[in-house]
């Protein structure tokens, strides 16, 4: 059986560098290895409250990010969630035999729930069961995440397992690929807290979309640790730490030469270095996501394909799922 790999980003603002480092870049690094499947989950992002006119937007800006990134559409396919409506279906049927104490101990819903106080929604709640369900639904055997998701793809693995159980060899418990450094990209401004889009400050992330000179701007204003010199020591010295796994994943050299190239030389220096990096991992990024949103005749066909090929495969696996849980006629 050939491997197939499954992944997904919400269409929540814009991306920045940590979801490019921890995700987009692996992806585009793991086509070559896998079939891919990558889908923009929609119906992820409504687990919390979204406008809807800026969403729609978000979600064709994704969908063009990915391809902006280097992820090739002949090679795999690419499609929104919410237009695969098995996603649902199975989420649904999966949330049947999840119990409520494994979704109560996912330390993002704690952490999100804790945020959002008494408006808290079911969704919000059994989000792990839909991405368990996006995951199954496609014999997934791989799944690359950033750290944070570890937790998710273990109920995928415990559902998968339990379903096989009861109601017989139905499902792949997948693989979770985690990369060695990136997988958890703190903020500019906090070392201690990983980078996110719904960071108070501005300052705590670069996004895939910023100019040069905000790049800049932001990187001359990450905070550094007390103790100077450019070591990478995660203890000691977090925030230079974070730095240099950026720098790292933006230019494609080891840790240990970039020390080598500014031992001895301050902080400010560093960071103009490691801007102009960014700028010029980001560019060409930057170059073809205006192509890809000024026509989107091009992004259209492309989904439109994705959609097709993921309907075939999830109406297939669906329908067999039904029948071993004894639903339908
Ligand atoms: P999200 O922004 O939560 O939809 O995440 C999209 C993808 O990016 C997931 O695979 C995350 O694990 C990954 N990701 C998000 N934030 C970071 C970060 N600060 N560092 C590394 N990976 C991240
Ligand atoms: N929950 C993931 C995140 O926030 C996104 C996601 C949804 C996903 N379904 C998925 C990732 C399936 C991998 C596989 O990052």
């Amino acid at each position: 059986m050939t491997d197939l790999l499954f992944s997904g980003v919400q269409p929540t603002n814009n991306l920045h560098i940590g979801n490019y480092i921890g995700a987009l870049k692996q992806w585009t690094e793991l086509q070559h290895r896998y079939h891919c499947m990558f889908c923009v989950v929609d119906l992820h992002a409504i687990t919390v409250p979204q406008d809807p006119a800026l969403l729609k937007k978000n979600i064709l800006d994704i969908a063009a990010t990915y391809l902006a990134v280097g992820i090739d559409p002949k090679r795999c396919t690419l499609f929104i969630q919410s237009e695969v409506p098995e996603h649902a279906e199975l989420a649904w049927l999966l949330s049947t035999i999840a119990k409520t104490g494994e979704l109560e101990r996912m330390t993002q819903f704690k952490d999100k729930s804790v945020k959002r106080g008494e408006n808290v929604s079911l969704g919000l709640f059994s989000y792990p069961v839909l991405m368990a369900a996006d995951i199954l639904l496609y014999d997934t055997t791989v799944v690359p995440v950033g750290d944070d998701q570890t937790q998710h793809l273990e109920l995928a693995r415990v559902l998968a397992t339990r379903f096989n159980s009861q109601f017989g060899e139905t499902f792949i418990a997948p693989q979770t690929l985690v990369q060695k450094t990136g997988a958890r990209i703190m903020g500019l401004d906090d070392p201690s807290v990983k980078m996110s889009k719904s960071a108070a400050s501005t300052y705590n992330f670069i996004s895939i979309a910023d100019d040069a000179d905000t790049i800049r701007k932001k990187c001359l204003k990450a905070v550094t640790d007390t103790e100077g010199g450019v070591a990478y020591d995660v203890m000691k010295k977090p925030a230079i730490s974070n730095l240099l796994t950026i720098y790292h994943h933006a230019s494609g050299i080891s840790i240990a030469d970039i020390e080598k190239e500014y031992a001895g030389k301050g902080y400010g220096e560093f960071k103009k270095g490691l801007a102009e990096a960014l700028i010029t991992m980001l560019s060409p990024i930057q170059k073809k996501l205006s192509e890809y949103t000024s026509d989107p005749a091009e992004l259209k066909k492309i989904l439109d394909a994705g959609c097709r090929t993921a309907r075939e495969q999830a109406e297939k696996k669906i329908k067999i799922v039904k029948e071993k849980m004894g639903i339908g006629r």
